[in-house]
């Protein structure tokens, strides 16, 4: 049988809390074909389009928009948790799934007008990546799309993010 990436990835009852189903992607990165499939799969929406920057949501977006952005021979810009950026940033506070928190990125990691491809492992409540299409827009730059290996519709999240005019694309549920 041919694997998909959705074989790859792990799901783990009560954590962090009891009631989550927590989808465990470092599966899927430590597997070779996994990881290139997902990488693979991420772009291909994209082809053909300007991509000045891959932005990457902390931490499992780091590690998907790195290869991303490598792909595309693009820059890579980190949107991290709060207090973790050590020049000037400006800041973004949301809710998740399971607590709430801020999210930040350095004020000159965009310039005005640069289109921006969204990247992370995974979206539920869409609390997250809209805190980071904030912080994209709050520079003048423009989110051409958002990408992620899992969406979980019960969440909300694509709704929210279509609500907000965004292209989402997502390789499994
Ligand atoms: C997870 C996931 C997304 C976010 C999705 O990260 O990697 O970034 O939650 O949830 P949302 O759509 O409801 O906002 P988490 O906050 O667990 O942070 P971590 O990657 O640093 O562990
Ligand atoms: N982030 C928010 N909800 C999640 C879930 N169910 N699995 C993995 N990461 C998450």
């Amino acid at each position: 049988m041919v694997k998909t990436v959705r074989d790859y990835i792990r799901t783990i009852p009560d954590f962090p809390q009891a009631g989550i189903l927590f989808r465990d992607v470092t599966t899927l990165f430590a597997d070779a074909r996994g990881f290139r499939m997902a990488i693979d799969q991420l772009l291909t929406p994209y082809a053909g389009l300007r991509i000045d920057r891959v932005a990457g949501l902390e931490a499992r977006g780091f590690i998907l928009g790195g290869a991303v952005a490598h792909q595309l021979s693009t820059g890579f810009v980190p949107i991290r948790k709060k207090g973790k950026l050590p020049a000037r940033t400006i800041e973004q506070s949301y809710l998740l799934e399971y607590g709430e928190a801020v999210v930040e990125m350095h004020d000159d990691a965009l310039q005005p007008g640069e289109k921006v491809l969204l990247v992370d492992d995974l979206l539920a409540t869409g609390g997250t990546a809209e805190a980071g299409i904030r912080l994209i827009e709050r520079l003048g730059a423009e989110v051409v799309g958002c990408a992620f290996v899992v969406d979980l519709p019960d969440l909300g999240g694509r709704k929210k993010l279509e609500a907000l005019g965004m292209e989402v694309h997502a390789l499994c549920a």
